[in-house]
């Protein structure tokens, strides 16, 4: 049997939500991933160190016994954002990011930035105090054709960003585009990569019907664009690190309104070494993994390691989502029903 052990991963983009959902799905997250960065769009989203204090003792709450799960919380960016509720945040270790989404952008996202250049100052604290900055990065307009909207927000909104502030650390979030790989490695920033834009185009949201099973956002592109993120994630290259988006709606509510997200933590670390196995880079899978993601933020990569095992894992239909041992929803998990070839064995120290 085919066996690889690697350094311990982390999740450097996750959606964990509250209350009963946060505490059924987490620990998908903390049993194998060390770290985790926490989106902050939650209902009400996290935008004063006060809130980011708070969820973050409930994420801790509703980890499972013992857990050594880092979760890292970051800021939401609104037009008013206040400078000094954002460094002391930051200096005090309670923010470790902040989040840019344009505004209406995606879930939960009515409260973000309308206008770019109103936060530039902002850009400047953080790039003075090394903060660094997790973009969304589409741009909202209706005129914009929803399938170019990542590349026009490179245009217009991220190049300036680049220029004016070059020390800026800045992550570029999903990228879904072949032009975003580019730009990424041109402009000497970081970007996250998920696994289902490793593995589904476009069409995906337009078999058997409207599929909203697949719809996310940054939505997927075409097919030539699914192979130039396989590229960039299977070269091991410092600037692309594992961020899962991972992202759970109630199955209630994708069928009531389609809402954008993909929820794959259960699934995440089998997903992706599919993808590195059919590019043949299974050797790359640790720097993507578990060593570009620390080196890029500056922090010590993990301790434990984790072995995994090329042993075929039928995947569940849906994830219940329990409360005193009923069943109160479901959520369906990213490659639902289909047979995945490698599993986590399990840690090692
Ligand atoms: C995310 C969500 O549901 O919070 N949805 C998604 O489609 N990825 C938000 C986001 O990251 O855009
Ligand atoms: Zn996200």
């Amino acid at each position: 049997m085919k066996t690889l052990t690697i350094i311990k991963p982390d999740d450097w983009h996750l959606h964990l939500r509250e209350g009963l959902v946060l505490k059924n799905i987490i620990h998908f997250t903390s049993e194998f991933f060390g770290r985790a960065i926490v989106m902050p769009n939650t209902k009400t989203p996290i935008k004063s160190v006060e809130r980011a204090i708070s969820y973050k003792k409930s994420i801790v709450e509703a980890l499972p016994e013992s857990s050594k799960f880092e979760p890292l919380m970051t800021m939401y960016l609104t037009d008013d954002t206040d400078k000094e509720e954002l460094i002391n945040g930051f200096n005090n270790n309670i923010f470790f990011a902040a989040k840019l989404y344009p505004a209406n952008g995606t879930t939960n996202s009515s409260h973000g930035v309308k206008k770019i250049e109103n936060l530039y100052k902002i850009f400047e604290l953080m790039q003075d105090s090394g903060m660094p900055l997790l973009i969304h990065g589409e741009v909202t307009d209706s005129d914009v054709d929803v399938f170019d909207r990542e590349e026009v927000f490179i245009d217009r909104e991220l190049f300036p960003i680049v220029k004016r502030f070059p020390k800026l650390k800045i992550v570029l979030e999903h990228i879904t585009t072949a032009y975003a790989v580019d730009f990424v490695q041109e402009n000497n920033i970081g970007a996250t990569i998920t696994p289902h834009h490793l593995h589904i185009n476009r069409n995906a949201m337009f078999f058997g019907g409207l599929n909203s099973d697949f719809y996310c956002l940054p939505v997927a592109k075409r097919e030539k664009n699914r192979i130039a993120l396989r590229k960039a994630a299977t070269s091991g290259k410092e600037c692309f690190f594992l961020g899962t988006d991972s992202a759970p709606h109630l199955r209630k509510w994708k069928a009531f309104c389609g809402c954008a997200g993909i929820f794959n933590s259960p699934v995440a670390i089998a997903s992706y070494l599919k993808a590195f196995e059919e590019e043949n880079a299974l050797e790359n899978f640790e720097k993507f993994a578990s060593l570009n993601g620390p080196n890029f933020y500056n922090v010590p990569i993990n301790k434990e390691k984790l072995k995994l095992v090329s042993r075929s894992n039928k995947i569940l239909e849906f994830i219940d989502v329990v409360e005193e041992k009923n069943i109160v929803g479901q959520i369906k998990p990213f490659h639902a029903g289909e047979t995945l070839q490698w599993q986590v064995e399990g840690i090692v120290n």
